[in-house]
């Protein structure tokens, strides 16, 4: 202990849908093959969702409570919740706020973060600076997508590359030196056309021209990227370990963006490190964008591949063009034990009460706007509804 404070994971959880799409269902849809998507990419299958009630957000909170769960921690105490993704339940509110009311964390803020795949490392490096600055003691960062619903079915340069998934970690200020230890993050527009969601937003709105020529759907100069990726990806990683004074020797694993098996081995032969020191599991998963680095820590750490003094670099890269690089000294001991039942019914129980708070609180927002009529109105329903709102310091009288 020196008095200083760290940033260290101390809770992880990850959430993908129940339906997988396998090659051979891709061939169905698109003019590809099973051997051209592995020997490509690597990816054998991903998962996808399926209905309406699945969404970035359904995602997302369920990850994070996985994580809750794991840190042993309850929702009021977290300071801030980041939801790292790329496709957003809505351009507002934020998918953070509705994973934030959906989990009960009410004294968190809540904000999204937009860089692409890149986006859970720039969310792990602001919630570590957070918590090192003493903002907050914790702090909930995830990674959320559903991909799939901006992919055009139609285009077999990019359908079968992407999959759904969340994954999520819980950041809390710790005493001894571990966890998060240095980032680096980078960024070049110039290349911002060469993966990129046309319409939608402010430049294109949504119009019958942008719906019908397919602009809400994924655009990607799949080579470019490549380039792009097996030149930056190298560079992030040293980028980061030399401001952490490691050696990349030190290091026991790397997590990369599950982009394509190729831009891996690639980046271990630049890197001059053998093949096995870097977590693949893009064959499952395809590119889940930014949930895919955090799902593949949780399947790093409870797949028992990370032990207490650890050395790790995730390293991401994508839209914008964006980069990323984390390094972490893993400092919980692995695996975590299984919690004793009383504490699992705990958390189990907070989390109904999150719901039944939210329900409570949107019905009591209905009932009092149409029980009290317009605001301004100058009746006795309006005059209510200024006492009411005095009363309970509400400001719109
Ligand atoms: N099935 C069969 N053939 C295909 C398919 C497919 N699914 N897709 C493309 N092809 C064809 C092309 O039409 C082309 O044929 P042509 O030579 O007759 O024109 C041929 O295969 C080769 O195409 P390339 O684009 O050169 O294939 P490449 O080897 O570059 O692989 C890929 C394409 C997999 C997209 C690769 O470029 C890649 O992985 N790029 C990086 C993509 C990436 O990581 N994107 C995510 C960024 S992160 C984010 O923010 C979401």
């Amino acid at each position: 202990m020196n008095g200083e404070r760290y940033a260290q994971i101390t809770g992880w959880g990850m959430a993908v849908p129940e339906r997988v799409l396998t090659n051979a269902d891709l061939t169905k849809v698109v003019d590809t093959t099973d051997e051209w998507i592995v020997s490509r990419t690597g990816i054998q299958q991903r998962h996808v969702v399926a209905s309406e009630k699945e969404s970035t957000m359904t995602l997302a909170t369920r990850a994070a409570r996985r994580a809750l769960r794991v840190a042993d921690l309850a929702p009021i105490q977290l300071g801030l919740v980041i939801v790292a993704t790329a496709t957003p339940e809505y351009s507002f509110p934020s998918t953070a706020s509705l994973v934030q009311d959906a989990l009960g964390a009410t004294n968190a803020g809540a904000f999204d973060l937009s860089a692409g795949c890149s986006g859970f490392i720039y969310a792990l490096s602001v919630a570590s600076d957070i918590i090192r600055s003493g903002d907050a003691e914790h702090v909930l960062v995830i990674g959320a997508e559903t991909l799939t619903r901006i992919t055009d079915w139609t285009d077999r340069n990019t359908c079968v590359l992407f999959g759904d998934g969340a994954g999520a970690v819980v950041v809390s200020a710790w005493d001894e030196r571990c966890g998060v230890q240095a980032s680096v993050l980078g960024s070049d527009g110039s290349g911002g056309d060469v993966l990129i969601l046309p319409a939608g937003g402010s430049h294109a709105p949504t119009s019958h021209e942008t719906v019908s020529s397919g602009g809400h759907f994924i655009k990607m100069n799949g080579r470019e990227v490549f380039r792009f990726a097996t030149t930056i990806i190298p560079k992030a990683t040293e980028a980061v370990v030399e401001k952490a004074g490691w050696q990349l020797a030190d290091l026991a694993l790397v997590i990369p963006h599950q982009a394509n098996i190729r831009i891996i081995e690639s980046t271990a032969k630049r890197l001059r490190l053998p093949l096995d020191k870097f977590f693949v599991n893009l064959e499952r998963y395809g590119n889940t964008s930014s949930a895919s680095i955090p799902i593949a820590l949780c399947e790093v750490i409870d797949g028992g591949r990370v032990k207490a003094g650890d050395k790790l670099v995730l390293v991401g890269f994508g839209a914008g063009l964006t980069w990323a690089a984390a390094a972490i000294e893993w400092g919980v001991p692995t695996p975590v034990k299984p919690q004793p039942w009383p504490r699992r019914w705990l958390a189990s129980l907070r989390f109904a009460l999150a719901t039944i708070r939210s329900t409570v609180r949107r019905a009591e927002r209905r009932v009092y706007n149409w029980a009290m009529g317009p605001v301004g109105k100058e009746d006795w329903r309006g005059r209510l509804r200024q006492r009411v709102d005095r009363w309970r310091g509400r400001g719109y009288t």
